[in-house]
C-alpha cells in the first residue's frame, strides 16, 4: 500500500489563500493531500521553513504568492521567489529532488488556476514520489 502524500501549500493571505478560498466556493476540487498554511504574504517564508516542511514529512512544497507586481508587501513575493531558489539548491545538496518544491503565482480572482496548480503541482509529486 502506497503512503499517502502530503504537500503544503504556503499560501499569501491576500492572493492565494483567496483563490484557494474561492476554488472551494466555486466547488472546483484539488487534492485533499494539499494542507494549505496561511501566511500574511509569501514574503515571510524563509528557507528554513521550507527545508523544514521536507523534515517534517512533506512530500512536496508549494509556495503561492500574489503575481508579481501585485505582492501586498511590494517585494514580499521577489524575496520569496530568491529564498525558494536557494531552498532548492540546499535540497538537491542534500539529495532531494529540487522540483519537489516549487513558487506559483496567483491572484486572488484565480479560483480556477489555484485549483489547476494544486492538481499539477500533486500529481507531478506523485509522479517523483513513485521513481
Ligand atoms: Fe501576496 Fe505578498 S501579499 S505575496
Amino acid at each position: 500500500m502506497s503512503k499517502d502524500l502530503k504537500i503544503i501549500a504556503f499560501c499569501c493571505h491576500y492572493c492565494a489563500f483567496t483563490a484557494a478560498d474561492l476554488a472551494g466556493t466555486m466547488r472546483l476540487q484539488y487534492p485533499p493531500e494539499v494542507h494549505i498554511v496561511r501566511l500574511p504574504c509569501t514574503g515571510k517564508v524563509d528557507v528554513n521553513m521550507l527545508l523544514q516542511a521536507f523534515v517534517d514529512g512533506a512530500d512536496g512544497v508549494m509556495v503561492a504568492g500574489c503575481e508579481v507586481g501585485g505582492c501586498h508587501f511590494l517585494e514580499g513575493n521577489i524575496r520569496a521567489k530568491k529564498r525558494v531558489e536557494y531552498a532548492k539548491q540546499k535540497l538537491h545538496e542534500t539529495g532531494v529532488n529540487p522540483e519537489r518544491l516549487e513558487m506559483f503565482h496567483v491572484a486572488a480572482s484565480q479560483g480556477p488556476l489555484f485549483a489547476k496548480t494544486a492538481n499539477e503541482f500533486t500529481k507531478k509529486i506523485k509522479t517523483l514520489i513513485e521513481k
